[in-house]
């Protein structure tokens, strides 16, 4: 009956991380996946989540079945660390926030959601972006096209061509664009290069769907929305999918959330269809993920502790940074290192030479070159600096 099923070809970023997993070698370094490790090479628990954990472990607190779209706290907060505690589209009731399984259930839901009620809308995404946009779109029924982003040649912003790019696509389309810490390249738009591309989206009236995985972990958490906040500002109706998987490191708890921003007259629709969608994907969220994310944020002590922890996650990356450059000789070549922001920076290796580092040095990557800067410290720095050095010539 089911012979006809193929094989799995495998996913371009689980599945690495799965094969570093099995391997056995004592040397190997894994810079596949997008996840944050300490110093010492582990995934944090931070302080600020422990607290709440213990609580919520003391006080043996009920998990019932959360509303489809979520625990009210929850979303309520997760609206005010996206657009600002004196944020005027919360205040005038204009945003619509479900609480989901991670952001990628963030983005699934909106793809359902585009594919239900807005027919015949494409998704553009970056050239590159994350492996998973366009799978996702697609699973949708939503075609997916491309924009450019990325300029191999100064491993930097093809802006221009970006602009270029917005400007011809068809009116109705979804534009998937990155907040901040661009997921694979580490390539972000200044201020100034995000007012210009938010005008263009205004006056041609395009829906972004900002993808907001790595609030903090760029210049800061208020720094990093601010493509968010001038959207909410633009009056125009957009999306926002966001992850507390990395700035809370509970990336097994699937903390995530989609908000609308929209005219308030439809907020009590979308939110209902939204609900109704809820239901058939996965009926409601995890209770665990929004306890945390609740109790953090509404906590004025909690919420100061975990906004340090989360600056000195992205200061240790910055270093790492700056001493993978350092142990690469300061060549010119890889100041890229230090022009890109966030977890990951786009090395620019071949195929092979990623099997390369793989096969012989037992450094995971995935296929697209891009490294997991985050993943890295002072004892394993000197030993992927050499490996890069040797295949990258
Ligand atoms: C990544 O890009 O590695 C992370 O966002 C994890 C994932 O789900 O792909």
């Amino acid at each position: 009956m089911l012979e006809h099923v193929p094989v799995f070809p495998g996913d371009p970023i689980l599945t690495v991380n799965e094969a570093f997993r099995r391997d056995t070698r004592p040397f190997k370094v894994n810079l596949s996946i997008g996840v944050y490790l300490d110093e010492e090479g582990n995934v944090p628990v931070m302080q600020s989540v422990h607290i709440v954990e213990r609580r919520i472990a003391a006080e043996a607190r009920p998990r019932p079945y959360l509303p489809m779209e979520g625990l009210a706290a929850m979303r309520q907060v997760t609206g005010e660390l996206l657009f600002g505690s004196d944020s005027q589209v919360m205040a005038e009731g204009r945003v619509a926030t479900v609480q989901t399984v991670g952001s990628s259930g963030a983005l699934r839901l909106a793809a359902e959601f585009i594919a239900v009620w807005l027919p015949g809308y494409k998704a553009a995404v970056s050239s590159p972006t994350w492996e998973n946009h366009r799978a996702i779109f697609n699973a949708c029924g939503v075609e997916v096209v491309q924009y450019p982003y990325y300029d191999p040649a100064t491993k930097a912003l093809a802006f221009d061509d970006m602009l270029q790019g917005l400007e011809h696509l068809p009116q109705c389309t979804a534009v998937v664009l990155h907040a901040c810490c661009h997921n694979p390249t580490g390539v972000d738009l200044n201020e100034s290069q995000w007012d210009a591309v938010i005008d263009l989206l205004v006056r041609r009236k395009l829906l972004p769907i900002i993808d907001f995985a790595y609030q903090g972990y760029g210049r800061g958490i208020e720094e990093d929305a601010y493509a968010v906040r001038r959207l909410a500002d633009s009056g125009l109706t957009f999306m926002v999918a966001n992850s507390f998987s990395k700035n809370m490191s509970v990336y097994g708890e699937r903390a995530g959330a989609l908000s609308v921003v929209l005219e308030p007259a439809c907020v009590d629709n979308v939110l209902g269809q939204m609900q109704s969608l809820v239901r058939r994907l996965w009926s409601n969220p995890p209770a665990h993920a929004a306890y945390i994310v609740a109790d953090i944020l509404t906590s004025e002590d909690l919420s100061a502790l975990w906004r340090k922890e989360v600056n000195a996650m992205r200061s240790r990356i910055l270093g790492a940074r700056q001493l993978l450059f350092s142990h690469l000789g300061s060549s010119e070549k890889y100041r890229y290192l230090l022009n890109q922001v966030g977890m990951f920076s786009y090395t620019g290796l071949r195929l092979d030479q990623v099997e390369q580092l793989k096969e012989q040095y037992g450094i995971y990557l995935v296929p697209s070159g891009r490294i997991c800067v985050a993943s890295l410290n002072a004892a394993n720095m000197p030993y992927v600096a050499e490996a890069l050095k040797s295949v990258d010539n």
